[in-house]
């Protein structure tokens, strides 16, 4: 399914500001939601719609209203909560499921530390939010997970993601689409995303 970059002004301007290393965690919070907002509406732009008849005060029409699938969203913690609340503005009826994951600083691979997810996965269209996806390890082990407990539907929005990671995660799950604000250079001897943003963690909780 590949992935796509969601092109928008205001997003590349609110990405500029996230990226900089003056941002405080509280600008990079609203930051974070703003964006997350923003991506929100073009990932949910395939949705299914049924015709309603209803009234207005005027006089009866059709209108639209959503059909098929429900939703879940699906963090990645710590970092991927940042991106939950904005997402909820604009689909509040979302269930929201949890994977505890934290890379390994030695071998900077993925470990699964938790895993809430709603009961019914197979039947809803499923979203992961993380801001970062570099090696792609933990999005890959995320998939695996959801997989696992019979998710068919998956799509996963990352404000940043490294061109490695991308590939790495297409090749392990090629029916997943991934929705990104920004495909970055490369990634450092840290596996650090670059240009990047930092530990994005660690900025939007203020910990390090
Ligand atoms: C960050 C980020 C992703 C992961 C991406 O989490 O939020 O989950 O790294 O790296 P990968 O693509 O190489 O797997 P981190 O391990 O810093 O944990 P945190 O969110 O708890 O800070
Ligand atoms: N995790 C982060 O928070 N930032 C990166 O650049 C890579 C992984």
């Amino acid at each position: 399914m590949g992935y796509t970059i969601i092109k928008h002004p205001l997003i590349d301007h609110k990405m500029t500001i996230l990226r900089k290393k003056e941002t405080s965690s509280m600008e990079f919070r609203q930051l974070v939601n703003e964006i997350s907002t923003l991506m929100g509406y073009e990932v949910t732009r395939d949705l299914e719609t049924e015709d309603i008849e209803i009234e207005t005060p005027i006089a009866k029409t059709v209108g639209k209203r959503i059909s098929g699938k429900k939703i879940g969203i699906v963090p990645i913690l710590r970092a991927g909560l940042g991106m939950v609340e904005g997402l909820l503005t604009i689909i509040p009826a979302a269930r929201v499921g949890h994977i505890g994951m934290y890379r390994d600083p030695k071998t900077l691979k993925p470990v699964t530390y938790y895993s809430k997810l709603p009961k019914d996965v197979a039947s809803r269209q499923m979203i992961i939010v993380d801001p970062m996806l570099a090696t792609g390890g933990s999005l890959i082990e995320a998939i695996d997970e959801l997989k696992r407990n019979g998710a068919k539907n998956i799509k996963s929005i990352n404000l940043l993601a490294a061109p490695e990671g991308l590939k790495a995660v297409e090749e392990a799950h090629p029916d997943v689409e991934i929705y990104i604000a920004a495909l970055d250079e490369k990634l450092n001897e840290d596996k650090y995303i670059v240009p990047g943003l930092g530990d994005a963690g660690d900025r939007l909780f203020g910990t390090k």
